[in-house]
């Protein structure tokens, strides 16, 4: 694998591999990889014939600065694994490399709408940054195929709306979520807990399994949520957002739905995590 910081040079690479017929796949991260963003770079070596992951903590999609500073830098464990995996290209830039004329004067992409609520409520301009890094990512890449997980079911609708709406050339594919044995979604995040607090976490699957089997056995949402959320404060979360929405379109679910998401997000010591499940009903909601 050959690792690269600058976007010439990352062009040269990837142009070498087109034009050799390549398909080119992207795996887009912040770093400290773990198993969820290896399994999309496994999707991606599976799909693809040149596989590109890149390592970028973007500043501009993190509203609270001491959460940018603080955020794990793993590079070389990183690109072990990336090697492992059999990516071909890791793009490893700097924030000047990305942001050459400063971020403050930066031309930002907004996805309407879907960037609103869940987590765009409660960070607010995280998405703007998040679509204007993938945009200026993918124009650099030209990949034909990019790869996102479902951990980040609200990221990833905002990456799909982006694309339709602008015309981008790129196939996105969703990865479902990868969890450890006890159900626990994996997440940089998780790092920050003890081992306690770990323990504990692993109560916000079992909230949204609840939920759903809850709202499958004919419980009201609202009353299913109510329940969710009294367990998760009785483990000792503090809630930031539970909902249940349309998983096609991420709005509140009506009682005509039927294929929906469950979204929580809870802070928990000093980290804020967040999960969701796709689910469907047999029968409309209440
Ligand atoms: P990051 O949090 O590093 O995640 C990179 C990709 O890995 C995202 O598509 C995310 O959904 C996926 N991922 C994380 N944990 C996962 C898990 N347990 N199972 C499956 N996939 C998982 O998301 C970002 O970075 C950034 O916002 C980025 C898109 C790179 C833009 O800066």
């Amino acid at each position: 694998m050959k690792t690269v910081s600058t976007v010439a040079e990352l062009r040269e690479q990837v142009l070498a591999a087109k034009q050799s017929g390549k398909k080119v796949g992207f795996v887009p991260t912040m770093g400290n990889l773990h198993n969820g963003h290896m399994t999309l770079v496994d999707h991606a070596v599976q799909a693809c014939d040149f596989v590109v992951a890149s390592i970028f903590v973007n500043p501009l999609q993190f509203n609270d600065k001491s959460d940018l500073s603080r955020y794990p830098r793993t590079l070389e464990q990183d690109s072990e694994l990336l090697i492992q995996h059999k990516c071909d290209l890791l793009f490893a830039p700097t924030v000047d490399e990305m942001y050459p004329n400063g971020q403050d004067s930066q031309s930002i992409v907004s996805v309407p709408e879907v960037s609103m609520g869940l987590c765009g409520g409660a960070r607010p301009g995280h998405f703007d940054g998040v679509a204007t890094v993938v945009t200026k990512l993918f124009n650099m890449v030209l990949p034909d195929q990019a790869f996102f997980g479902e951990k980040d079911f609200q990221q990833l609708a905002v990456i799909r709306k982006m694309v339709a709406d602008l015309c981008i050339p790129v196939e996105v594919t969703g990865v479902p979520t990868v969890r450890s044995a006890n159900g626990l979604a994996l997440s940089s995040r998780n790092g920050y807990l003890s081992e306690q607090e770990l323990e504990q976490a692993v109560q916000i699957s079992v909230s949204l399994k609840q939920l759903i089997t809850d709202m499958q056995n004919g419980v009201k949402q609202e009353d299913a949520k109510a329940k969710a959320v009294q367990h998760l404060a009785n483990v000792g979360f503090t809630l930031d957002y539970l909902e249940v929405y349309r998983s096609a379109d991420l709005k509140p679910a009506t009682t005509e739905d039927t294929n929906l998401v469950v979204l929580v997000a809870a802070f928990l010591g000093p980290a804020r995590l967040i999960d969701n499940m796709s689910f469907s009903l047999n029968t409309n909601i209440d």
